[in-house]
């Protein structure tokens, strides 16, 4: 079966960036489905060859060296351009018009991404709907959608139950692109085709968690849009709550999407939420030195650009055990890890003097920028009495296989043509952590409580964050990054 791929937002960011240069390598890989071809959808009045010229300049750019001329002569008559515009119906007949003449009249696949503005995704989905274009009498229709999936839980079950007007839940795939970081996908396979790590993964053995998603950058020419969102809205409801899914999940009987995804919204539903007063002891909000001066951000602006959140789940594996999750921009480097850090042992014989007290054991997993897995180890010093020093077993990606991570784009993209949507959100997985996330930011927007704390960009954050986590007799693992 042909598989067609309609982009709607064809001349934006993401398109250039990220969905052509993944489908260049993936042909160039050999891996797309065969009769794959590309319809870019947008307003501005491109050409085929137009596109073409245009976006074989950008993935140049964007993919470096393993660009291959003769590749990219062998994928372009792939693409194809129709000028149309999201928001008018009448230009989804020229869409479906021009679909039948690139599919000559043999059923194809196809599956809709909507690469356009947030704003515009619900639109896109009704017209979809009333063009006939998701119609599956003559093909499976399947549609892609980016985030944000709205901007609160209202709004989010407001666009789901637009969706499913228009699409069954498993035609639609809704991406969260840490899910496809190959680091991400490996602690699936640590924990579940491992059976060392089952028997000390819960609260007897494991003290706390931390998760931290720290970037160097700073929100740059985004003020506009961050300034709406906040790291709450830009990070934690997606990227953030999907790690600490991924992390506490229970084994899936199968990995098949919906048995997968059982198992992760299980854990959204066991995390409590938390009441005003929890938030206010149980965050920290702060906003980096020279965020307010960014183009379209306010003078006085009080959105976040770091927070530090503690959660419990409260289930028989993790009850007791705090979850710490961590973001912000202008950090001082930029570093995703997970860090499970195990109970001290129970009584420790060989304390030295005064020194009683020694590292735990940490699992350190390790998604970028240097993808690997530690497991920090007290060893003894040699020729040094009974001296203890911690070190590590090292798991380096780059050390073990060859050639370069694929973009998270590549297998979020195939598996979404070849219909498999394990790595994608389902409708009740955004909605329930919309839930978790709503009451912290109306706490912070109604109450102006914890107090927003400014930190100078390069640091880790607030002082209050390491002061909060003190407090909590705990300390932040503050490396950067683990891993070389
Ligand atoms: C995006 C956020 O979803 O993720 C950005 O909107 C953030 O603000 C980005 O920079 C981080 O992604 P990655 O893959 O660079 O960690």
């Amino acid at each position: 079966m042909a598989h067609t791929l309609i982009i709607f937002g064809a001349s934006g960011d993401l398109t250039s960036r990220k969905l052509i240069p993944a489908l260049y390598l993936l042909h160039q890989k050999q891996r797309l489905p065969p009769q794959t071809r590309v319809l870019g959808v947008a307003r501005t009045r491109f050409d085929d060859a137009a596109w073409r010229n245009e976006l074989a300049a950008t993935t140049q750019r964007y993919v470096g060296q393993t660009f291959e001329p003769a590749a990219w002569q062998a994928f372009a008559p792939m693409l194809f351009y129709q000028p149309g515009d999201v928001s008018r119906l009448e230009d989804y007949a020229s869409v479906a018009a021009r679909l039948e003449a690139i599919e000559a009249g043999s059923p194809a696949t196809r599956l809709y991404y909507l690469a356009t503005a947030p704003e515009l995704y619900a639109t896109a989905i009704l017209h979809l709907g009333q063009s006939g274009l998701a119609d599956e009498s003559r093909g499976i229709r399947r549609v892609v959608i980016e985030k944000p999936f709205g901007r609160d839980l209202a709004s989010a079950r407001e666009l789901n139950q637009i969706v499913h007007r228009v699409f069954a839940e498993h035609q639609v795939f809704r991406i969260d692109h840490y899910l496809g970081k190959e680091t991400v996908q490996n602690l699936l396979v640590l924990r579940f085709a491992n059976a060392i790590f089952e028997p000390l993964w819960n609260r007897r053995y494991i003290d706390h968690v931390q998760i931290t998603v720290a970037e160097e950058v700073d929100v740059g020419r985004r003020g506009a849009y961050y300034e709406q969102a906040g790291v709450l809205r830009d990070m934690f409801q997606n990227h953030l709550l999907q790690l600490l899914m991924i992390t506490a999940m229970e084994a899936p009987p199968r990995y098949t999407a919906d048995f997968v995804r059982d198992e992760k919204v299980k854990v959204l539903r066991a995390v409590r939420p938390l009441s005003p007063d929890d938030v206010v002891r149980d965050t920290v909000r702060g906003q980096y030195e020279g965020y307010r001066a960014a183009e379209g951000v306010a003078p006085d602006s009080q959105t976040a650009t770091f927070a530090a959140v503690k959660l419990q789940i409260e289930n028989w594996r993790w009850q007791g055990v705090p979850f710490y999750l961590r973001s912000g921009k202008a950090m001082s480097c930029r570093t995703s890890q997970i860090v499970i850090q195990f109970r001290q042992p129970p009584v420790m014989m060989f304390s030295e003097g005064r020194r009683s007290h020694h590292d735990p054991n940490r699992l350190v997993i390790q998604i970028q920028p240097a993808e690997g897995i530690q497991l920090h180890l007290q060893t003894k010093v040699p020729d040094a009495g009974m001296t203890l020093r911690t070190t590590d077993l090292d798991f380096r990606f780059a050390r073990e296989y060859a050639g370069t991570m694929p973009d998270a784009y590549q297998r979020l993209l195939l598996d979404a043509l070849l219909g498999d949507a394990s790595l994608f959100a389902r409708s009740d997985e955004v909605e329930w952590a919309w839930s978790l996330i709503d009451p912290i930011q109306t706490t912070w927007d109604t109450t102006g409580q914890p107090p927003l704390e400014l930190y100078p960009p390069g640091q880790w954050g607030p002082q209050a964050s390491d002061d909060w986590m003190h407090a909590q007799g705990r300390q932040w693992f503050d490396v950067c990054p683990v891993l070389h």
